[in-house]
């Protein structure tokens, strides 16, 4: 056992950083907020994210911007609680990091502590290289998430894709570099057009994990409950759905009410004690 008691057996940090470039394997990455769920998929992936889409996939907030501390740090708990051998990362929440460095590294080193998780994620670029510094040279992996930023959907206007003009492109194409040489061991690449994410895919010396970022990325990550047709509010451009649970859940609700409601269920093998004479 590890001295964490978590991370024996888990993919590492470096083991990730490392896998870069076209020779590599692409990385595989899912959110997941629950134990049941981080269970399914932690066979099939390298890396559990647990986003704080949550807010608007768990909880049926409008953004992300309420997510708290506590919730991710609950979410990311169970997540590691169920699965082994993927790295899980957990996302900081809005205004748990952008006042002051020390009070990321406060926060960060709360979630790494009270969940077992092995990284963090941040929306951040140039304006927080700084924090990106002082979390890693204090020993906190950070992945650094460019691109559309929702936490900034306020300033931004929307969630429309992301580096459409040159300004733009070259902002996000700064970001990638500033927060890779402050030490963010990935990039989380989200809505970027494609020229702009095979930039970055090839100056920054880290793997890119895109989502609605191209296949110019070294890696892909999808938000599970849109992969698994579970989260019908919105689902995205980018967004290919695997199968339709949602539809499933709802067939089964309703055949339960009809055989509640017709006397169907339970029948005698769901019960104790039942005489089979009467
Ligand atoms: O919050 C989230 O689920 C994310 C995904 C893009 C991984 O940031």
């Amino acid at each position: 056992m590890s001295t964490s008691g978590h991370s024996h057996g888990r993919i590492t940090v470096p083991a990730l950083r490392a896998r870069k470039g076209k020779g590599a394997e692409p990385l595989v990455a899912l959110t997941a907020y629950s134990a049941p769920m981080a269970r399914m998929l932690d066979p099939h992936v390298d890396i559990l994210m647990v986003g704080d889409s949550m807010g608007m996939v768990l909880y049926g907030l409008p953004s992300t911007l309420s997510v708290t501390l506590e919730m991710m740090i609950a979410h990311g708990a169970a997540v590691v609680r169920g699965s082994e051998k993927a790295c899980v990362v957990v996302d900081m929440p809005f205004g748990s990091y952008q006042e002051s460095p020390a009070q990321a590294f406060a926060n960060a080193a709360r979630v790494l502590a009270e969940t077992g998780a092995q990284a963090v994620k941040l929306e951040t670029g140039t304006e927080m290289a700084e924090t990106v510094r002082f979390l890693t040279e204090r020993g906190i992996p950070v992945m650094a998430h460019i691109g559309l930023k929702p936490q900034s959907v306020n300033m931004s206007g929307g969630y429309r894709a992301r580096g459409r003009n040159e300004d733009e492109a070259k902002r996000i194409f700064a970001d990638a570099g500033a927060v890779t040489d402050a030490g963010a061991f990935a990039l989380l690449v989200e809505g970027t057009m494609e020229l702009v994410a095979q930039q970055i895919t090839a100056a920054v010396p880290v793997p890119t994990i895109g989502i609605g970022a191209s296949a110019a990325c070294d890696g892909q990550v999808l938000v599970s409950e849109d992969l698994l047709g579970l989260f019908q509010d919105f689902t995205p451009r980018f967004v290919k759905r695997y199968a339709d649970l949602g539809t499933e859940i709802e067939k089964a609700a309703e055949t339960f009410a009809a055989d509640v409601r017709a006397r169907r269920f339970p029948g005698p093998e769901h019960c104790f004690g039942v005489n089979k004479k009467s």
